[in-house]
């Protein structure tokens, strides 16, 4: 799996084309409670994605082997967030609409090949893992308390994996080449969805 250390060009190894807004640190050293809220359920989305995965693609063996530990993991970390907001004394908010994983599901093909929805569903995850390994190496390097950029650089590491597993799953199912050319394109089409919304993903225009 890959791992990230200190070093590490983001761009390169995750193929982002555009950084998070800077200013999407300082926002989370101020409002910590959300930050840790919307983290909280983008792990608890995560867990849960890969068990609809698995009921959709329960004949595909790997997948099911390979995502059945990541629901395990994915819950995992959404516990050690909840755990985090409870020990400062804040609350789990509510859900907020998810603009940015809006715009990726509204990327995804809908229609076609069997094969082409595969794709683009290990592709909306490898992106959405990407992403989050990206501002948690941000926050990682950028927050003002130590132990919180700590926190943050083992779910970076841990989400850097999962991005790796996902591309893997669909090159094992589909043709490497395509996989690399609908990547090229989800890549893409991610600037545009970045530039559309606003550092805590709140949709701009
Ligand atoms: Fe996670
Ligand atoms: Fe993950």
């Amino acid at each position: 799996m890959t791992e990230l250390n200190e070093n590490s060009d983001v761009k390169n190894i995750l193929g982002l084309q555009l950084p998070t807004d800077p200013r999407w640190v300082d926002l989370a050293a101020i409002s910590l409670e959300d930050i840790l809220t919307d983290h909280a359920y983008c792990e608890q989305k995560a867990a849960t994605t890969c068990i609809s995965l698995i009921q959709k693609y329960s004949d595909k063996e790997l997948l099911v082997k390979e995502l059945a530990p990541i629901v395990t993991e994915e819950w995992g970390h959404f516990r050690l967030v909840l755990q985090e907001l409870h020990k400062r004394g804040l609350q789990l908010g509510k859900q907020r609409r998810d603009e940015y994983v809006n715009e990726l599901l509204a990327f995804q093909k809908k229609d076609g090949h069997p094969d082409d929805r595969l794709l683009d569903r290990m592709l909306t995850m490898a992106m959405i893992e990407a992403r989050s390994c990206e501002r948690f190496k941000r926050l990682s390097e950028g927050l003002p308390d130590e132990y919180l950029r700590k926190f943050y650089r083992r779910f970076m590491e841990s989400e850097a994996g999962h991005y790796r597993l996902f591309i893997e799953l669909a090159e094992h199912y589909i043709d490497k080449e395509k996989v690399r050319a609908r990547w090229k394109e989800w890549l893409e089409a991610e600037v545009g969805i970045m530039q559309r919304i606003t550092p805590r993903g709140d949709r701009i225009h």
